[in-house]
Order: structure tokens, then C-alpha cells, then sequence
């Protein structure tokens, strides 16, 4: 090659360079990764699509997004703690406008996929303390809260060995952030084996999408 040919060619090559570098500026200037840093730390435990794989660690896809925040909150400032802290490490690491950025990523998310259960399988008497609760030990209807309002988490899709895990928590003090101590005292009326049974019951029904 002679002299021009490789003026030419570094001419070509400076010119490519530059090119890139403006390419980079562009998508530093017009990508806002602060939305994906949210999250992007959570996926880890509770997955992108926010169906874990891990049944210790909460599917939070399709969660109401009020529900989500109280959560993280009640993590950060030290209300819920039974998780042996990973959760309050996780929160409080964190700014509460980022953790309600990973909240509303995840509340957007397409509701889990039921655990597939043969019904067989399944405690009758678990549909019918969700359905009706058992108005001679004064439980109410799991339903008539669990499944409309924001402030309520969705239980249905749920993994099991969670909800089996919060109930018990409940029944034992061990989760106190329910307001009014409303779940404590539902959960203490139910029996081990009630609580075993409605946890396996949900898991294995459908949650309908919701319209947000
Ligand atoms: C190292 C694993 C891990 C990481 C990372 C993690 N979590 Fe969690 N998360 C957990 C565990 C464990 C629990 C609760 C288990 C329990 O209560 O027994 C939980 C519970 C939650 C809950 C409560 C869900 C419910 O149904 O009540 C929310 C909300 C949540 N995490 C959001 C997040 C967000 C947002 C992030 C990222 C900022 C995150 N988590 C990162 C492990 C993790
Ligand atoms: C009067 C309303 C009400 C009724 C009835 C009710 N719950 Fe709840 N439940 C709540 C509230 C509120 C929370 C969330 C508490 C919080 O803010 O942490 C909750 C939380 C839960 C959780 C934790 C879910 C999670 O993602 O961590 C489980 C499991 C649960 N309830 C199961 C049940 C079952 C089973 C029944 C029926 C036997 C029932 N609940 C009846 C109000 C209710």
C-alpha cells in the first residue's frame, strides 16, 4: 500500500472511531439505566419475569403495586423482619424512589403460572375456608380480602412453602406488619394442618390478569 492508500485508510478508520463514540454518547445521553438498576439486582432471587424459581423467595409478578411498596417499606424501616434480614439488607441499601421503580416493574409484570396439582391432590376443605372462611370460629372469607383491593396481596399462583412459611410467621408473631394485626389473628385461629392445606389449595389455582 502507498502513502496515500494509507492516509485513506486511516482517514477511513479515524472517521469509524468517531462515528462510534458518537453512537456510545447518544445511547449514554438517551438510555436511562437508572429504571434498570431497580430491578436488575432483585432478578436475582426473585427473577425478571418475577416468577422465582426458588419457592423461598416470593413470585412477585402481577402483585399489586401498593402491596409491593408497603412491603419494601416496611423492610427498610425494620417492620418486617422475617427473613433474617435479607430483605431489610436489600431495602436499606436502596433509596425508596428506586425500590418503588423495581415495585412498579415487577406489579406490570403478567401475573405466574398456577403450580400444576392433580385437584385430587388438593384438601376440599382448603377452598371452602378461602371461599366461605368458618363463620362458628369467626373467620372470615380469605377472599373477601385477598383478590380485589391494592392493599392486599395476591395469593393465588403463590408458591407454596411461602405462603405456608407467612402463615405460620403470622401465627407465630414472627411477621408483625400487618395492620391491625389482622393476619395474626386469622392465622391463630387456623390449625398447622388448615395452613399446610390452603397453601397447597392456592398455589395450584389460576390468577386471573388484571386490568391496571
Ligand atoms: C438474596 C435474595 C433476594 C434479593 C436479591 C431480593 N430479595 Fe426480595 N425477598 C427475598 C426473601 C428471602 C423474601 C421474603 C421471604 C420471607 O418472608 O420468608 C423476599 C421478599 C420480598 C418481598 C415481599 C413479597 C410479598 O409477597 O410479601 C418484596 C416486595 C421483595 N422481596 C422485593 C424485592 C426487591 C424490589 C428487590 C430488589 C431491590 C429484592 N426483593 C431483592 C430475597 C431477596
Ligand atoms: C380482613 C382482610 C383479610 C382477610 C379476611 C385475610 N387476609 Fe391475609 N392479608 C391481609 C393483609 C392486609 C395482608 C398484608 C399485610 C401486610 O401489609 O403485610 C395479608 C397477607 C397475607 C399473606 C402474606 C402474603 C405475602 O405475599 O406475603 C398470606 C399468606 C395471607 N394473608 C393468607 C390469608 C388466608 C389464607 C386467609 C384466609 C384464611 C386470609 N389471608 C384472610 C388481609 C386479610
Amino acid at each position: 500500500m502507498n502513502v496515500q492508500g494509507l492516509a485513506s485508510l486511516y482517514a477511513l478508520l479515524s472517521g469509524m472511531l468517531t462515528l462510534l463514540i458518537a453512537m456510545g454518547n447518544v445511547q449514554g445521553d438517551m438510555i436511562d439505566t437508572s429504571g434498570l438498576k431497580a430491578w436488575e439486582t432483585c432478578a436475582m432471587c426473585h427473577g425478571v419475569d418475577g416468577v422465582s424459581h426458588m419457592d423461598r423467595f416470593p413470585k412477585l409478578a402481577g402483585q399489586p403495586l401498593a402491596y409491593l411498596t408497603k412491603q419494601l417499606r416496611d423492610f427498610k424501616l425494620e417492620r418486617r423482619l422475617n427473613d433474617n434480614g435479607t430483605m431489610t439488607a436489600m431495602a436499606g441499601s436502596k433509596m425508596m424512589k428506586t425500590l418503588q421503580q423495581a415495585a412498579k416493574y415487577y406489579s406490570r409484570l403478567p401475573p405466574p403460572p398456577a403450580f400444576k396439582r392433580s385437584p385430587s391432590a388438593i384438601d376440599r376443605n382448603a377452598q371452602i375456608l378461602f371461599e366461605n372462611g368458618d363463620p362458628r370460629r369467626n373467620l372470615p372469607a380469605c377472599r373477601s380480602c385477598h383478590g380485589t383491593a391494592a392493599q392486599f396481596p395476591r395469593l393465588k399462583a403463590q408458591h407454596e412453602a411461602y405462603l405456608a412459611k407467612q402463615l405460620l410467621d403470622f401465627r407465630g408473631n414472627a411477621r408483625r406488619n400487618d395492620p391491625g394485626g389482622v393476619m395474626r389473628k386469622i392465622a391463630k385461629i387456623l390449625s398447622p394442618k388448615e395452613i399446610v392445606d390452603l397453601a397447597m389449595y392456592l398455589a395450584a389455582q389460576p390468577r386471573q390478569k388484571e386490568v391496571r
